[in-house]
């Protein structure tokens, strides 16, 4: 039974439908965006609350979840999960929730999106009209790589790396891939893709490289300048998993020295902070973070992260609850 004595904390808000779902199961409190971006923050609130629904710049760490007596469940509006210290959750028995599946389709949009702004260096054209410098159809002007025929190549072949695979597949591109296990035969042929054991390997087949794994400890600065320089200087960068899986000094650094051609880049190491030199790197495409970001999938993320909350708080078995992490 929903019971008004749990206490609920929203990091920031979050759609109204979502909302609307919760109030059902507690008393929630909904902070302000940015009230809750360090630990410390959080430190002094938890105890008073029995779930937390927060954010991927929500830090939660050790001291936040020990801190956290009443803590039942943590819920992340995101399906990536680098943010919570999800040992110590499973220690603690709290649960951990994310938001897996229904975020795919808007993210393999939007890679796909990324990918033909750079490749047709729509930002430069853009900033040359604006600037009144557009005087008539040029032959030389803004020439940039066609899709057709090109290998993309995709470091973590999860979901979202599926969906930018199938995307690109319709653009005639030829698909390689690393994943920390190999995806099954039926979704290489589906998607006509060749594995690659190394990273190196892969690099040197691929015209566009684009990073779709977790951040781990193994993922962290993956793309350094090593694997840059393994790229062929026609390549371009691929990033909405996480910042820090690539070292963003090394790829400004490519950027800025032509040992690439370009990057799209959604997600950043140090959000809601830009590396000053990829901020000025040449055809570098930089969002802030919206690769899940349209009217249907930030709601459907809602409604998920609500759904394992109101779960939890009304007893339903952790094996009957499909998005969480911890069992
Ligand atoms: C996530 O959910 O992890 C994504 O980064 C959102 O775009």
């Amino acid at each position: 039974m929903p019971s008004a004595d749990f206490n609920i904390l929203i990091t920031e808000p979050i759609p109204e439908k979502a909302i609307t779902h919760l109030k059902k199961f507690g008393k929630l409190t909904i902070a302000d965006k940015g009230t809750y971006n360090t630990p410390e923050s959080l430190i002094d609130d938890i105890p008073d609350y029995d779930a937390l629904l927060c954010m991927l710049s929500t830090p939660v760490n050790e001291e936040v979840l020990k801190a956290g007596k009443r803590l039942k469940i943590v819920a992340n509006f995101a399906v990536g999960y680098d943010n919570i210290d999800i040992k110590t959750a499973r220690t603690l028995d709290i649960h951990v929730a994310n938001t897996p599946d229904v975020l795919t389709e808007a993210c393999g949009d939007f890679a796909m999106g990324l990918l033909l702004a750079v490749s047709r260096k729509f930002k430069q054209a853009e900033a040359y009209l604006r600037n009144g410098n557009f005087k008539g159809w040029e032959p030389l002007g803004f020439l940039g790589m066609e899709l057709r025929g090109r290998t993309l190549g995709i470091i973590g072949m999860g979901r979202i790396g599926q969906a930018f695979a199938h995307r690109a597949r319709a653009f005639g591109m030829n698909i390689a891939y690393h994943n920390r296990n190999r995806v099954t035969e039926n979704i290489e042929n589906d998607l006509q893709a060749t594995y690659f054991d190394d990273h190196r390997v892969l690099a040197e087949q691929c015209d566009v490289l684009s990073l779709n794994c977790p951040l781990t400890p193994k993922t962290h600065h993956l793309l350094n300048s090593k694997l840059l320089n393994t790229l062929p200087s026609h390549a371009i960068v691929i990033n909405i998993s996480r910042g820090a899986v690539i070292d963003e000094e090394a790829l400004a650094e490519a950027l800025h020295n032509n040992i690439i051609a370009g990057a799209g880049l959604d997600v950043f190491e140090n959000e809601p902070e830009v590396h000053p030199r990829l901020l000025t790197a040449p055809n570098c495409l930089i969002l802030p973070h919206i690769a899940s970001a349209t009217h249907k999938t930030r709601e459907a993320i809602g409604m998920l992260a609500v759904e394992a909350i109101s779960s939890v708080l009304s007893g339903t078995p952790s094996s009957q609850i499909t998005n969480l992490i911890t069992q």
